[in-house]
């Protein structure tokens, strides 16, 4: 089993991804930590205990992390604990502020924070554990920040961020690098073999409503809940970033599933990627290196320029029902 931990800011497409790294044999959960993303460090945390308590999972442990990004001042609208709340759009939004799950009611966050317990976990493991966030990477720049020798102990680090040839949040920049560009450049060069699945690859991998049904016939807490999960990205995504008919991207999911699975992933390429962090017009933005114009500079990742919308479906449909 590859042993992994997740770094997550649940949201929809989070909670989908932990549910196929849970839901697979053959991924070991060790730990999940949380961050300020897509909602303030309280709902992003809430979010990941009800969805293990509802899964029936609580031994997994989860570790709040980081409320605010390292150096980024993030609009009002951004910022930790002040939620969409009260704007219109709220119902058809693609997260919510909380998921549509019951509240937790024993599953707490641990006491030690994520940024200590990647520290501790990362200098005591015998076996290299790799790394899957898929929201900011605050929480993970940090510990490389306190402790760079963990990153001995990185199998690899596959991370949902950073674009080619779109931006979700500006026009220039992908949501996660955009929330804290400087910790997305800190992970970016610190050495460890690391896989980019960005915005290009996860806008070829949609799912459809249809599909989502199928899912759900899977009958599991994790299809069931997924289901739901796509059906309101679908909504969402129909008003806010159109993607096609009755399709959503489901972000996340893809950089757990490549996990499993590295064909899901296309035209993947080593590539030197840098992160814009000049808090102008085009912060966090991703710059690809791909006419090699950086001379001096290796390749820092492997970058997937594309996914396989069929193997991506397909995988994610077996794994939510495996167990
Ligand atoms: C990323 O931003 C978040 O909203 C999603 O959860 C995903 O991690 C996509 O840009
Ligand atoms: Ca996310």
């Amino acid at each position: 089993m590859r042993k992994i931990i997740l770094d997550v800011d649940t949201g929809t497409d989070d909670a989908i991804a932990i549910m196929c790294a849970i839901q697979s044999p053959r991924l070991e959960v060790v730990g999940i930590c949380t961050v300020n993303g897509n909602r303030g460090i309280t709902y992003t945390t809430e979010n990941t205990c009800r969805l293990l308590e509802y899964l029936g999972r609580e031994e997994i442990p989860v570790y709040k992390g980081c409320a605010l990004p390292m150096v980024s001042t993030l609009p009002a609208w951004r910022r930790p604990e002040i939620p969409y709340g009260g704007k219109e759009f709220k119902a058809q939004e693609v997260h919510g502020d909380w998921l549509d799950l019951p509240p937790s009611k024993n599953k707490k966050p641990e006491a030690m924070d994520a940024v200590s317990w990647y520290i501790k976990t990362l200098s005591e493991t015998k076996e290299k554990i790799t790394l899957v966030p898929v929201g900011p990477l605050t929480n993970l720049a940090i510990a490389l920040r306190a402790k760079p020798e963990i990153v001995e102990n990185i199998e690899e680090i596959v991370i949902m961020g950073g674009a080619y040839a779109h931006g979700n949040i500006t026009a220039a920049a992908e949501f996660n690098w955009w929330c804290d560009p400087e910790a997305a450049k800190i992970v970016m060069d610190c050495g460890a073999k690391i896989t980019i699945v960005p915005l290009d690859a996860t806008h070829k991998a949609l799912v459809s409503g249809s599909e989502a049904d199928e899912i759900e016939k899977g009958g599991t807490k994790a299809c069931i809940a997924a289901a739901d999960f796509i059906k309101r990205r679908i909504r969402g995504y129909a008003v806010f970033q159109p993607v096609g008919d009755d399709m959503t991207p489901v972000h996340d999911a893809l950089a757990v599933l490549y996990l499993l699975d590295e064909g899901v992933c296309e035209d993947v390429h080593e590539m030197y990627v840098d992160v814009d962090c000049g808090h102008g017009a085009s912060d966090g933005m991703s710059i690809v290196d791909v006419d090699h114009r950086y001379e001096d500079k290796a390749p820092n990742c492997r970058f997937a320029f594309s996914a396989n919308r069929e193997k991506f479906v397909k995988l994610l449909t077996e794994v939510l029902k495996a167990r």
